[in-house]
Order: structure tokens, then C-alpha cells, then sequence
């Protein structure tokens, strides 16, 4: 397997100093690019405008951004999403019996609530992007229903949705009464997307931070979850507003940090873990994810990242280890076609179903 170094951060901001704004100067210049992260070939970064207005001025921009980020050697993917501080425009009434829109701009209510019904909550994070982490929640969903566990998934990476996608699901919640929202069931999993309830596909781009606390929020009290034994939270990358209102507001039974063997990784995954740690909410425990490459040719098994450097750690942090993950294509082939890896009998299927069962004899 050949791979080309991804590109360092001043390569991607000089090709972005090359993308001029209708009013003058480039996106760098004028300081709009935010949050860039940079995983394997996999870019993502937010321009955050002035107003939502000027964010709709923006897209062209944006589109512009994408490709010459692109362009550069090595990148694979780019996301590119557009935000804006001022207030943002309204959704509108669904009327009907769609789901209802998100009532962006709520402030969150103060103090640990829970979600009735649901036993357990349980945030996915990691320090930052690409490493797996939305893949390995819509599998361990999988897994933990096989194993017996009623199961809800929450895709609160609102910049970026991937359940949707990942567990097949594209139709629209109904919502008998325009409040509650009846999430769809999928491999057996409860779950709910953001992507699932805007109006079109790029209006989580225009919402400023507080508007997305409240969506989030939303996401968990507005659903109806039924009785269920976790319910898994699929975080953003990092460790922003989103991490803040779920630990702050919400009475999380545990975290789970994913990270990848790489040094680097580790590192954010470090900051991920002293951010909950902050927040004093339990670490349940640490996920090594593409551990080893599995090539599909041959099935040789190889630790391209190295080896053991997830476990390491949370040997040292005295943290569970919950297992590890090898990077094969059946993976991320499952994940795009809709049928996460768990739903099916392979290796990697089972490898989820250990850590499943890990996890629940560790919660029980
Ligand atoms: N173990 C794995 N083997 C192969 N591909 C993987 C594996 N884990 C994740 N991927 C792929 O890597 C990409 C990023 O994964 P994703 O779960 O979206 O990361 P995150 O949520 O941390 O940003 C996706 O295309 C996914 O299919
Ligand atoms: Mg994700």
C-alpha cells in the first residue's frame, strides 16, 4: 500500500490564501478559516462569516476552497463547512407530519438532566477527526443490540453527519405531533441524525454555536428513545461547545475515546481525555482503531501505525482497553453501503461483538 503524506497545515492555508472573497482579500488574510484539521488525507475546516447572510455570499467560496484544497497531494476528502455569528435564518414550519425543525437559537436549560426511559449515556469522542469514531459508534451500536442491549445512536456531529449514511438510513423522521420525533430503528439501532432534519443538506453550515447547543438538546429530549440501556452519542471531532452542553447538561454515565495507533493521534486523543476528565465525566474506556491493516489481497496483517500504542495507554492511565480495530476495506465499504461491518458475520464483526460484551460486563 502506497500513500502519499498528507499536506502540513501552511500548505493548505497557503493554497487558501489563493481564494479571494467578492469584498477583497482571501480567506486567510481576512482570518475566516477556523477549526482546520487535517487526518491522513482527510481536510476539514470551517469559514465562519460575519453574518448568515455573508455566509450565503460565501458559498461559492467555499466550493472554491474545496477544490483547491483538493487539488493539493495527498488530501482525499474535504469538508468544508460554513458558519456565521449573526442570527441565523429561520427554518420554517414543517408542517405536515414531518419531523419538526430544529428550534435553533433555544438555549440549553441549566443544570445534569437525563433522558427518561434511557439508562445509559454514552459519548463517542476522540481528540480529533477521521480516526474512526463515527464508525466505530454505528458499529458498536450494532454489536450491543446483537449482544441483547437496547440501543440508541445519536449523530451530534452536526458539521459533518455520518449515521445517516453509515446506518442506511436517508428518510425523514414523522412526527405525529410536529414535537416528538419518532426516530427510525436500523440494524436494530434507535437512531437520530441531524442529517436526517434539516431542510437541505448544507443549512447545519449557516447555525453559530449556541444555535447547535440547543439542537443537540433537542436531539436528546425531543426524541422519543423508548426505554433503552445506552444510548450512544456520536461526538464532533475535538473538543468544542458540543462536549461542553453534553458532559455539562446531560448526566453521561461514560465516555469512550477512540484514537488510532499513531503517535499524533494519541496526543489529541490526550486532549480528549483530560476535556472529560475536566468535566468529570468517566472514561469507560479507550478504543484502538485501525489497528493493523488487513490487505484484501492477500489477508496479511501488518501494523502500519505501529503497534499497541492505544493500549499502552490506557494501561497507563489506568483506563479500560476495550479492544482494537484492524483498518480493512470491508470496513469502510459496509460503512458507505449502509450495512455497518457488525451487521455482518466476519472477523471485524466479531471483534465489535468482544468489545460489546466487554463493555457490558463492565457497565453491569
Ligand atoms: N477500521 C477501519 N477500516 C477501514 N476504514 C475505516 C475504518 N475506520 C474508519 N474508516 C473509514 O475512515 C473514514 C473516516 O471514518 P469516520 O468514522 O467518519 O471518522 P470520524 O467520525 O472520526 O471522523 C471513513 O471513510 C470510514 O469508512
Ligand atoms: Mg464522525
Amino acid at each position: 500500500m502506497t500513500t502519499r503524506d498528507a499536506p502540513s497545515r501552511e500548505t493548505i492555508l497557503a493554497a487558501l490564501q489563493g481564494v479571494t472573497l467578492p469584498d477583497g482579500g482571501d480567506l486567510v488574510s481576512r482570518d475566516l478559516v477556523r477549526a482546520l484539521a487535517v487526518a491522513g488525507g482527510a481536510v476539514r475546516f470551517v469559514i465562519e462569516a460575519d453574518s448568515p447572510a455573508a455566509a450565503k455570499a460565501l458559498a461559492p467560496v467555499r466550493a472554491q476552497a474545496e477544490a483547491v484544497v483538493s487539488a493539493l497531494d495527498g488530501v482525499s476528502q474535504v469538508s468544508v463547512a460554513l458558519t456565521s455569528h449573526g442570527p441565523p435564518p429561520s427554518l420554517g414550519k414543517t408542517g405536515g407530519k414531518g419531523a419538526p425543525a430544529m428550534q435553533i437559537g433555544r438555549h440549553p436549560t441549566a443544570g445534569p438532566n437525563s433522558v427518561p426511559g434511557v439508562k445509559r449515556i454514552i459519548a463517542i469522542g476522540s481528540g480529533k477527526g477521521g480516526v474512526g469514531k463515527s464508525t466505530v459508534s454505528a458499529n458498536l451500536a450494532v454489536a450491543l443490540a446483537r449482544e441483547g442491549w437496547r440501543v440508541g445512536l445519536l449523530d451530534a456531529d452536526i458539521y459533518g453527519p455520518s449515521q445517516p449514511r453509515m446506518m442506511g438510513v436517508t428518510k425523514r423522521p414523522a412526527s405525529p405531533d410536529g414535537k416528538e420525533i419518532i426516530p427510525p430503528v436500523a440494524h436494530g439501532v434507535t437512531m437520530i441524525s441531524i442529517g436526517l432534519l434539516l431542510r437541505e443538506q448544507d443549512e447545519a453550515v449557516i447555525w453559530r454555536g449556541p444555535m447547535l447547543m440547543g439542537a443537540l438538546q433537542q436531539l436528546l429530549t425531543q426524541v422519543r428513545w423508548g426505554e433503552l440501556d445506552a444510548l450512544l452519542v456520536d461526538m464532533p471531532p475535538g473538543t468544542g461547545d458540543i462536549q461542553l452542553t453534553l458532559c455539562q447538561k446531560f448526566d453521561l454515565a461514560g465516555a469512550i475515546v477512540v484514537s488510532t495507533p499513531q503517535d499524533v493521534a494519541l496526543l489529541d486523543a490526550r486532549k480528549a481525555l483530560k476535556a472529560f476528565n475536566t468535566l468529570k465525566t468517566p472514561v469507560l474506556g479507550l478504543i484502538e482503531n485501525m489497528s493493523t491493516f488487513i490487505c484484501p489481497k492477500c489477508g496479511h496483517e501488518e501494523h502500519i501505525f505501529g503497534e499497541g500504542g492505544v493500549k499502552r495507554e490506557a494501561e497507563r492511565l489506568g483506563l479500560p482497553f476495550l479492544g482494537e480495530l484492524p483498518l480493512a476495506v470491508e470496513v469502510r465499504l459496509a460503512s458507505d453501503g449502509g450495512v455497518p461491518v457488525a451487521a455482518t458475520d466476519s472477523p471485524v464483526a466479531d471483534a465489535y461483538r468482544r468489545m460489546a460484551r466487554r463493555l457490558i460486563d463492565s457497565v453491569d
